[in-house]
């Protein structure tokens, strides 16, 4: 455990690179809040999805965005995500909610009101916060800012072993080219796009993973923090 406050750790990079157990290892080493920026989109998009609302949409989201209270609590080294109280944790990992978050994540209002309660959560804790624009847009002055990448291929094959490992089909070709469509979406949106470092504007440590664990991966951020704070 270390003696700080008001650290940022910001975890960007594509979908599948192991971010979020990465990120809940380097969280639960340093005693810091996790924070997985994409459960407050996930959360936004069932709201929606529940209301039959067209999320395409932006004066509709608009109109009921305010009444999307999303609140994550730290428990047991893990984390549940609480929409207006009522713990949807699990609802939020489907790909029908996959498949929303990524419009809902588009639209400007959304971003805004996220960005705003992720912020209020670094102004309040040491943390470890995951997603695409957080070490870019959310948390610009973060200490520690990583891209976590990893290659399509080697992203893919996650997937595919964590679908045979729970008893499903899984076809790696398709879900490899799944995987390079959500990087082109991700990366080619308006606002707050996934950036790679660039040495310039955007400025952060880059971990490839594709033939790392996620103990191997949070160990290198870990040594990254330790070098940051001199210890
Ligand atoms: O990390 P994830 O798969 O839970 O993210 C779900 C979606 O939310 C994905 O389409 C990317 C989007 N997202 C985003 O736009 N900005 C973030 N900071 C985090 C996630």
């Amino acid at each position: 455990m270390i003696n700080v406050s008001n650290f940022q750790i910001a975890i960007d990079g594509p979908s599948g690179a192991g971010k979020s157990t990465v990120a809940k290892i380097v969280a639960n080493q340093l005693n810091f809040i996790y924070v997985d920026t994409g459960a407050m989109y996930r959360s936004a998009a069932l709201y929606g999805m529940r209301r039959g609302i067209d999320l395409t949409n932006e004066a509709l989201v608009e109109a009921f965005i305010k009444n999307v209270d999303v609140i994550l609590k730290n428990v047991g080294g893990g984390q549940i995500v609480l929409l207006n109280g009522e713990d949807i944790t699990n609802k939020i990992r489907t790909q029908e909610v996959s498949g929303a978050t990524s419009v809902i994540s588009k639209v400007n209002c959304v971003r805004q009101k996220m960005t705003a309660l992720q912020r209020q959560y670094a102004d309040n804790y040491n943390v470890v916060m995951e997603g695409r624009d957080i070490g870019s847009v959310v948390l610009p002055n973060a200490q520690v800012k990583i891209y976590l990448d990893a290659s399509a291929s080697a992203r893919a094959e996650r997937r595919f072993r964590e679908l045979i490992g729970r008893g499903f089909e899984a076809d790696f070709q398709k879900i490899k080219s799944e995987v390079e469509q959500r990087d082109i979406a991700d990366m080619n949106r308006e606002i707050s796009p996934l950036r790679r470092p660039d040495g310039k504007t955007y400025i952060a440590d880059y971990i490839d993973s594709s033939d790392m664990t996620a103990q191997e991966a949070a160990f290198a951020i870990l040594n990254i923090v330790n070098k940051k704070l001199g210890v």
